[in-house]
């Protein structure tokens, strides 16, 4: 059943729905970590250099060659990655449900006009069905325990024939499949809650790695095909950034993201997701 919803074209960069409160408390009630003064997510990447450029080259790999009309950035914070897809894509929407990333990414996406900077949860995305030729969500899912209304939603939105990039944080990584056969356990098919048990008591927001069996039946059930994956951040230890110069482990990841695909060897998993014609 279509369940056609209005546009929200706004030129103007903060899109908070001023007077729209039902919205905006139920945003703020996902998006309290982010909301947090004490924890500014942009110094989260400092040091990460080697993460980023690792999920530049997923992108490159993945959308290379190709060119959208308008994506759009589920929970993509400040704009890390909306400012990489504007090579990619005419219009660029941010759709975040955390204000105060929002207001990082005033700043962080001043140079790039076409990004389109939006208050938005990912089980309640403004757009109408099938208008969407491209969807990204990058390091989101581990707060999503339980993605079904998500990925309905990026269904729902997806023009057919439209992609979705979609990164995720893998628990059945290799090194976590040889910590469980030194155990002789079996690796869960459920999400692994990773929080601290202080953070649980606190109610902290989820943090859950998905077993990738599972993430793609769930894309399945909601009318989704996965294309492509790629295995990245493969060499994501701080004792090999150490030793490897920042260009080499670059090369290196360039090499093994298709090679160790199959095996989901790294700690990232990337799914390049088609919507059926
Ligand atoms: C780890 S950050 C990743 C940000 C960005 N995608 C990146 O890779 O730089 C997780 C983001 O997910 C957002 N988020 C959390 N729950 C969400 C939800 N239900 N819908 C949309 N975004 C959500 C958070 O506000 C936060 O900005």
């Amino acid at each position: 059943m279509s369940k056609n919803k209005t546009s929200t074209k706004q030129k103007s960069k903060a899109n908070t729905p001023k007077g729209n409160t039902k919205q905006q408390a139920k945003s703020h009630k996902k998006a309290d970590h982010y909301n947090d003064p004490n924890h500014n997510y942009l110094h989260y990447w400092n040091g990460r250099d080697y993460e980023h450029a690792s999920e530049v080259i997923a992108l490159s790999k993945l959308l290379g060659g190709k060119h959208f009309d308008h994506a759009v950035d589920v929970g993509g914070g400040y704009g890390r990655l909306s400012a990489v897809l504007t090579k990619y894509a005419d219009k660029v929407t941010l759709a975040e449900p955390s204000q105060q990333q929002l207001d990082i990414a005033q700043d962080y996406l001043k140079d790039y006009p076409t990004v389109d900077i939006q208050l938005m949860q990912a089980d309640d995305l403004k757009f109408d069905d099938a208008s969407i030729d491209l969807v990204t969500v990058v390091r989101v899912l581990h707060h999503l325990p339980d993605p079904t209304a998500e990925f309905a939603e990026i269904a729902r939105i997806l023009k057919p024939g439209g992609y979705f990039f979609f990164e995720f944080a893998n628990y059945a990584n290799f090194k976590n499949r040889v910590k469980h056969i030194a155990k002789g356990k079996k690796l869960p098919l459920e999400p692994v809650d990773i929080r601290s048990e202080a953070n649980r008591k606190e109610g902290d927001i989820a943090f859950v790695n998905h077993n990738p069996k599972t993430v793609r039946k769930q894309l399945a059930h909601a009318g989704l095909k996965v294309e492509k994956v790629l295995s990245v951040s493969n060499l994501r230890s701080p004792r090999i950034k150490k030793i490897v110069p920042h260009g080499g482990l670059l090369a290196i990841e360039n090499l093994l993201q298709g090679s160790l695909a199959n095996t989901y060897f790294g700690p990232s998993t990337v799914f390049l997701v088609k919507k059926p014609e």
